[in-house]
């Protein structure tokens, strides 16, 4: 009796609201009740509509899709039903910025069908949460129609203004992020990558990506009108954009909305809108700093391939295994192991075998060695592109890996195509991606993956996909012909590339008098490096350098130090692309950790320590810009300094012209001082 009275009451809400949004809106609101968002049907086309704090952040917005056989121009929906739900829990992660997310939110699935004689079933779902909206359409299982051929996804972001937006070019420049930001009106831009950053007039922070993109292509914004984008997904090489069995869901498209800058940085909105970890067993799964066999390549010192100056040979691993395991280090990456390198392997990858090693390579003794010093060989797959040959061989390579212990895999896909003729961010490379992450996982192996699809969390279903590239790294100071990275760079970054994920970025520049290409090298000082072991998050961190360009340095020490996952992260000053600090908190221990980076500019930064534990004193050392120190002209200075601070303090920071600070804080047992 009591459930058909609840059966009855729900369905009179039901088509309450049924009636209402083939007149009215439906209307969603955050938990927190300042971001809202309307759905409604407009001539039977889809649109929704999101505010903040009753302002428009996105007008009224075209949904859906055009299908094969069924253009979306024709179609008009009728609403069926309509579910709400809310969430209030909280999640734990093996690693992060944050160990515990809160995922709180509010949902409205709406049901619809299709107008004619074969009438569709598609689903729309909307999450609400306080930083901001993610939305996903779902195509049921149904009648007639067991698969779908997506010709084009009419999804509009239409804004109320012609906002300034950072944003990178698609394709044109390279085929995986591979740029530097840019920073326009809307109106002065054309087809740009996700996530895409906006600044509104009335001081609110906006980013637009999109998560759990799982077999279906990217999105990226093409631009329709001066304030408007339209979703382009990235076609395969015949032009159609995803093909789908039914049913099946697309990836979420994701609004978050800021009122700081910081606000971006800390939202939690793309991990909650990926499934949960599939692993049942993640105790293998292990952060870690690792050197490298692989800046000596890109200086031109070595080579990947055999020859005199072969940088991968047993004698120099070792080597690299001995400083590691000195210095506290976890694991040793050596590129140039496999036969493949000779030749133009970024043309054809085809030649490359991931399992024999070239003569002066020996993996037995070197793992063996690596094991006896507490170090991992951290273990490389370039495919040049060429994913079908990769892909015949990565069971026997993977499994060749975990019988020598090594855990941990860097995969790279230097070419403009996948395979000859498809895109990185194509449902084909979302595929491939996806296929060597799972299968990885089968081997207990964890993933760093060079020239990716962009990052939308996959790495909370799969926490063994730890870290990728995926935008415009420091190799790019040994060899661009354009000079490098500009100081900005790294004060842009947190804000868009990070918002997809950790970054293999590879900070830990030391010595700044190579020259690969005249004009180009590390544009920080050396006390900015440090400070990017916080500022750019990545569970597989780098320390970049040459081994002989760390020893006797003591700003080494910070780099020993530093943790690379964090059980908390906050924001303490931003303006993007001019400075930021961060402060994050060691995963293992009370210790915090403070990054401060500025752009070409010096800069006297106040830092308010009140996000310290009250009542503790802290022991803070302090690695910052020294006497003289200049991006340009004197990187090196660093001033190490230590003394006794607490949470009602205040510290003062002297940035240098392309400077930065990094500083560790240190509980001090209760009685001391
Ligand atoms: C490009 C990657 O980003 C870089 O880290 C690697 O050394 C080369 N490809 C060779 O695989």
């Amino acid at each position: 009796m009591k459930n058909s009275i609840l059966a009855i009451s729900s369905l009179l809400i039901i088509s309450n609201l049924i009636s209402s949004c083939n007149n009215q809106p439906l209307q969603i609101s955050s938990p927190d009740r300042t971001v809202e968002v309307l759905f409604t049907l407009e001539d039977g086309k889809p649109r929704y509509m999101v505010t903040k704090n009753g302002n428009t952040v996105i007008e009224f917005s075209a949904m859906g899709f055009d299908l094969r056989g069924q253009t979306d121009s024709l179609t008009r929906y009728r609403l069926i039903s309509a579910d709400r739900n809310t969430t209030d829990e909280s999640w734990e992660q093996p690693w992060g910025e944050f160990r515990t997310i809160e995922d709180r939110h509010n949902e409205l699935v709406v049901h619809l069908v299709s107008d004619g004689r074969n009438g569709i079933l598609m689903d729309i779902r909307f999450r609400v949460f306080d930083d901001g909206v993610g939305f996903r359409y779902a195509f049921p299982e149904q009648r007639g129609l067991d698969s779908v051929v997506i010709l084009d996804e009419l999804t509009r972001f239409n804004f109320p203004d012609d906002h300034q937006v950072w944003w990178i070019p698609v394709h044109s420049e390279n085929s995986y992020y591979e740029s530097l930001y840019r920073k326009s009106q809307i109106s002065g831009t054309d087809t740009i990558n996700t996530p895409a950053t906006f600044e509104t007039r009335d001081g609110l922070y906006l980013a637009i990506h999109e998560a759990d993109l799982t077999d279906f292509a990217s999105m990226t914004l093409r631009k329709v009108h001066p304030t408007q984008y339209v979703s382009e997904l990235v076609p395969w090489s015949n032009g159609v954009k995803v093909y789908a069995k039914v049913p099946f869901e697309s990836p979420w498209r994701t609004i978050i909305i800021g009122e700081e800058p910081g606000d971006l940085v800390i939202s939690t909105l793309m991990l909650n809108l990926n499934d949960p970890c599939k692993l049942d067993d993640v105790s293998w799964i292990e952060p870690s700093k690792y050197i490298g066999i692989w800046w000596g390549m890109h200086l031109e010192k070595y080579t990947w391939g055999q020859g005199p100056n072969h940088g991968a040979t047993t004698k120099r691993v070792m080597r690299y295994i001995d400083f590691a395991g000195e210095h506290g280090l976890d694991g040793v990456l050596v590129e140039g192991w496999n036969r493949g390198w000779d030749g133009d392997w970024s043309e054809d990858g085809t030649k490359f075998s991931f399992t024999e090693s070239y003569p002066d390579f020996d993996l037995e003794k070197i793992t063996s060695y690596a094991a006896e010093k507490n170090v991992r060989l951290i273990g490389h797959h370039e495919t040049g592109g060429a994913v079908a040959n990769y892909e015949n061989q990565m069971e026997d390579a993977f499994a060749l890996y975990q019988q020598h212990g090594v855990n941990a895999v860097k995969t790279g896909y230097v070419n403009k195509y996948l395979d000859g003729s498809e895109w990185h961010d194509g449902q084909f490379g979302v595929r491939h991606y996806r296929k060597v992450v799972e299968t990885a996982a089968r081997y207990r192996i964890m993933i760093d993956n060079h020239e990716p699809v962009k990052g939308t969390g996959l790495q909370r279903t799969f926490p063994n996909l730890m870290t990728q590239e995926g935008g415009r790294g420091q190799e790019y100071d040994a060899w661009s012909a354009d000079g490098g990275n500009p100081p900005s760079h790294t004060a842009v970054l947190p804000f868009t590339r990070m918002l997809a994920g950790p970054f293999d970025f590879t900070p830990g520049t030391f010595a700044f008098d190579y020259s690969v290409v005249e004009g180009t090298r590390v544009n920080t000082t050396l006390a900015k490096q440090l400070a990017l072991y916080v500022i750019i998050f990545s569970p597989q961190q780098m320390a970049s350098d040459l081994p002989e360009n760390y020893e006797g340095n003591p700003a080494f020490e910070f780099i020993k130090q530093v943790p690379c996952t964090w059980s908390d992260t906050k924001v303490l000053n931003a303006v993007i692309g001019e400075y930021v600090t961060m402060a994050r908190k060691d995963w293992n221990s009370n210790a915090w950790y403070i990054g401060s980076i500025t752009n070409e500019e010096p800069r006297t930064l106040v830092l308010d320590l009140s996000f310290l534990e009250g009542g503790l004193y802290y022991k803070a050392e302090i690695y910052a810009d020294g006497e003289g120190a200049d991006y340009l002209t004197n990187p090196g200075p660093v001033k190490i300094t230590s003394r006794v601070v607490h949470a009602s303090m205040h510290m003062n920071l002297e940035l240098a012209a392309g400077g930065g600070a990094a500083i560790r804080l240190v509980p001090l047992p209760r009685q001391s001082k």
